[in-house]
């Protein structure tokens, strides 16, 4: 998974490619790659880590030429060496890659005996030889690229040049995103209108199996059986602002430090304050005729499904589950009639999350996306889109998507209660107060700050940390561990505070911090029982709870972190805060690359 960019141009266009990755980054930083055309060469450069060692390298030896393709890549096959970085390039031909091109082996093989040297591990370059071969036995452009792409099996998006043609930019699509932009007199390839924004906001998104030609005046896109179909330009809405970091050291910083407005802006968009009720966008389904929820996603926006498992369960008593994207379709899920199925993603385009949309679409479920990016594959997919309006979410660790993930939840479960007669008037108009204190309580969470930073340095040398919660707490917990692990690469688990003792507990000594996520409420005792028999083992606990909670039982505790008291409907939106501000003052103290960790990438397009 990784961001691609194509320019075809009377201009030169390598300052503008670099422009364009640095608005694809969030999809992969382990090595970045550019390729012009210029003079009668096809000339590259590229470096491997994130793509300010490239820009360092096009700065040192700048890159002529009005047309290109760039890369930055987020390693599947080989490692992340400069060898392995885009473009990949024979002696005709140069494309990028965004993908898995799962029957690779036997293609590699086929090259390879026919008399092809391969220069990287990745799969990628392979396609590039297969594109020669198919030159060497007489096929023109189109035909070598068609011929191709019937070859290849798994996800692909491409940009394509070919030496011999300066003025022709390929693009082909299956499984991973690809645009086209047109501009005035030249043209435009990236895995998305973000990327693209800088030069254009006249968009035309491929279709699963779209290969397209562009000349600098001209677009001719094709399906996959080779037939000549048009695709609407429409103008998109992606922003071409560059998002700065303002005072923050950080973006997470920055992103925790936004969520009481942004979780404003999203709940402003759900509920009216004066009549304090919710409102659903249009619904293109009966939400009354919902008989079962399915929720699935990955990563963190996976766990905002699961605290809203206990919302809608408590208050639509809809049987509600939460599935894993990547498990979802290949254990072929039971469709029932009167079956809902909500995904989960910020960016919209996770594959696996994806995939499992269209797994269910196709099997006649009721379709439902929380979606953060408004252009994204799965928002123009769905049949209902449920925006969550956090702006866009720069820092790797999602922070402010996920409260306003939460947000959306809260409300959609007020809505489905109501349409299943379960939330009557008053109590819908108390649920709707309640959401309406949740910025001001984000905001007096954020004031815990000072007190998670004194922690910090602690924290940061210990090997492993646990974090308990029971009822919501518990998903809380799950994503207090994965944001910590993510960011500061300590081993980090999360567990429901009543399974510790079946084996977990194990791993307690004065070693091992327990971080406890327990506000009042009707399950603070018996998780507070659970403390206790980690603090009689010896455990280090920090105690999250509000003031009532750390009154009663903070003494004994290494330390008690007081949050406002909220009623326990909100309280997971503001927990969220200082288990976000405790992985990150931890993950700083220990120096690690906050808004870009190791391995990681934001946006992840393949399985
Ligand atoms: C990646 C990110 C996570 C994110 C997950 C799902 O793993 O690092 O922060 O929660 O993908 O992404 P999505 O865009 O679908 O919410």
């Amino acid at each position: 998974m990784c961001g691609i960019i194509g320019i075809v141009s009377r201009e030169a266009v390598a300052d503008r490619l670099i422009d364009g990755l640095k608005r694809l980054e969030y999809r992969g930083y382990d090595s970045a790659g550019i390729a012009t055309i210029h003079d009668g060469i096809m000339d590259r450069r590229r470096a491997p880590g994130k793509l300010v060692n490239l820009a360092r390298e096009v700065a040192a030896h700048p890159l002529p030429g009005a047309i290109g393709i760039a890369h930055t890549r987020w390693a599947t096959h080989g490692a992340p060496t400069t060898g392995n970085a885009h473009p990949h390039a024979t002696a005709n031909v140069c494309l990028v890659h965004n993908g898995i091109i799962e029957n690779f082996k036997p293609l590699r093989a086929e090259v390879i005996a026919a008399g092809c040297h391969l220069e990287s591990d990745t799969d990628s370059e392979v396609v590039a030889h297969l594109i020669e071969l198919a030159l060497a036995r007489g096929a023109s452009p189109d035909e070598a690229v068609a011929q191709t792409l019937d070859r290849l099996h798994g996800a692909f998006s491409f940009a394509i040049l070919f030496k011999q043609h300066p003025g022709l930019l390929y693009g082909a699509r299956r499984g991973s995103p690809l645009v086209v932009g047109q501009g005035d007199g030249e043209m435009f390839l990236g895995s998305d209108a973000l990327g693209l924004a800088p030069f254009t906001s006249r968009i035309a998104y491929l279709e699963e199996g779209d290969w397209v030609r562009l000349s600098a005046d001209d677009v001719t896109i094709f399906d996959a059986a080779g037939g000549r179909v048009e695709r609407p330009f429409i103008t998109s809405s992606a922003s071409a602002a560059v998002i700065e970091k303002g005072n923050h050291r950080h973006y997470m910083e920055k992103e925790i430090h936004e969520q009481p407005i942004v979780v404003a802006q999203t709940l402003g968009a759900y509920v009216d304050p004066l009549a304090e009720t919710v409102a659903l966008p249009a619904m293109p389904f009966d939400l009354a005729s919902v008989k079962r929820v399915q929720i699935v996603g990955c990563g963190s926006a996976l766990l905002a499904g699961q605290v809203a498992t206990y919302w809608i369960e408590a208050l639509a008593r809809v049987p509600t589950s939460i599935e894993n994207a990547s498990e979802y379709r290949y254990r072929d899920p039971v469709y029932e009639e009167g079956g809902l199925c909500l995904f989960i993603s910020q960016s919209g385009e996770t594959a696996d999350t994806l995939a499992a949309l269209r797994h269910a679409k196709a099997g006649g479920q009721m379709v439902a996306a929380v979606v953060n990016v408004d252009t994204s594959t799965m928002a123009r997919e769905t049949q209902l889109l449920l925006p969550t309006h956090a702006g866009p979410e720069v820092g790797v660790a999602s922070t402010k998507a996920f409260t306003c993930q939460l947000a959306v939840l809260a409300a959609f479960a007020i809505a489905l209660g109501k349409a299943k007669g379960r939330v009557p008037a008053a109590e819908e108009a108390r649920l709707v107060q309640l959401l309406e204190q949740v910025p001001a309580a984000m905001n007096a969470a954020l004031g815990a700050e000072a007190d998670i930073l004194a922690l910090a340095p602690a924290l940061s040398r210990a090997r492993d940390i646990l974090y308990v919660g029971r009822g919501p707490d518990y998903p809380m917990a799950l994503e207090g561990a994965l944001k910590l692990k993510e960011i500061s690469y300590i081993h980090a688990e999360g567990y429901a505070a009543g399974e510790l003792k079946h084996g977990p507990i194990a791993l307690i000594d004065e070693h091992v911090p327990v971080i406890v996520i327990a506000p009042s409420g009707p399950r603070f005792d018996k998780t507070v029982s659970n403390m206790q028999e980690v603090m009689a083992r010896g455990g280090r606990v920090v105690l999250l709870s509000d003031a009532a909670g750390v009154a009663a039982h903070g003494a004994g505790t290494t330390a008690a972190i007081t949050l406002p008291t909220v009623d326990p409907f909100i309280s997971p939106l503001v927990t969220a805060v200082p288990v976000q501000l405790l992985a990150y003052h931890v993950a700083v103290a220990k120096g690690t690359d906050v808004d870009q960790p190791r391995n990681l990438a934001k946006s992840v397009t393949v399985e």
